[in-house]
């Protein structure tokens, strides 16, 4: 099968322009990478090329050793995606390398922060093997604000609309300023997305990882709707008089069957 018709590639399209109607993927703005199954990389698998070079990689992913990654192009513009916005990477077996094998040579250059990510991802239970990243204009308005730190951001942001509690059980990591595409905001998200559902980072965007790349997308909505409905609380300058209780928050987890982390009974 052809790349461009199986099912993750045009899930990926699909939400990718949602996104991009939603405004949160400015010029190259936003990446994305979903770590391949076996029954997908088997369904495309005719198409890889072996002659692109191997690279190393500045840490070892060892969990994804053998495995493939599909991903979004550098530079890609997200309000014009097409064919050559998208590449499908090979981990060698050591996890200590990477090479092409189909698309464009150029992977995100957040490349690092994904495979830390989902190299650590693997070693949950949750069966969380893709992460999209975008630049909602509200959340990255919160991290002027707000405390950068994941108790204030997860209880602020559950606070703002009943379901978040259930959407993004374990909470919010958030990574202060580093620089985009290095190995220090690789590693900071990577450590988060050992525990949390998403990593904010700090003046720059969100990284939300998910069973699927739906998924995922779909918890950034989420996050991002939080994130702009807490804003207008706070710009109204309005006396907040109600808010959503720690009780209310845990019985809402309760029904939904979880837990939150940080805010245990
Ligand atoms: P890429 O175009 O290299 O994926 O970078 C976009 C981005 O948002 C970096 O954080
Ligand atoms: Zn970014």
């Amino acid at each position: 099968m052809m790349v461009n018709n199986s099912i993750f590639y045009k899930e990926a399209e699909k939400f990718i322009s949602l996104g991009a109607s939603f405004g949160w993927h400015e010029r190259n703005a936003g990446n994305i990478s979903l770590l391949l199954n076996d029954s997908e990389t088997g369904s495309v698998k005719e198409n890889f090329s072996n002659s692109g070079e191997w690279c190393a990689l500045p840490y070892p992913v060892c969990p994804i050793g053998g495995r493939y990654i599909f991903t979004t192009a550098s530079g890609s513009y997200f309000t014009d995606i097409d064919a050559n916005c998208y590449s499908i990477c090979e981990i060698d077996s050591k996890g200590e390398n990477f090479r092409v094998v189909w698309g464009s040579d150029r992977p995100t250059s957040e490349l690092n922060g994904h495979l830390m990510s989902l190299s650590a991802l693997t070693e949950r239970s949750d069966g969380f093997r893709a992460v999209y990243h975008c630049h909602p204009a509200d959340l990255i308005a919160l991290t002027y604000i707000l405390d950068n730190d994941d108790k204030t951001f997860s209880e602020l942001l559950w606070k703002s609309v009943t379901e978040c509690a259930f959407v993004f059980p374990n909470g919010l990591g958030v990574v202060g300023f580093e620089v985009p595409g290095s190995i220090g905001l690789a590693e900071a998200t990577a450590e988060k997305m050992r525990y949390r559902d998403a990593v904010v980072w700090s003046f720059h965007g969100l990284f939300s990882a998910g069973i699927s790349v739906k998924d995922a997308f779909g918890r950034a909505h989420a996050i991002a709707k939080a994130a702009e409905i807490r804003l207008k609380i706070i710009s109204s300058g309005a006396a907040q008089k109600n808010s959503i209780t720690d009780r209310q928050l845990l019985l809402t987890a309760e029904a939904f069957g979880c837990e939150l982390r940080g805010l245990e009974k």
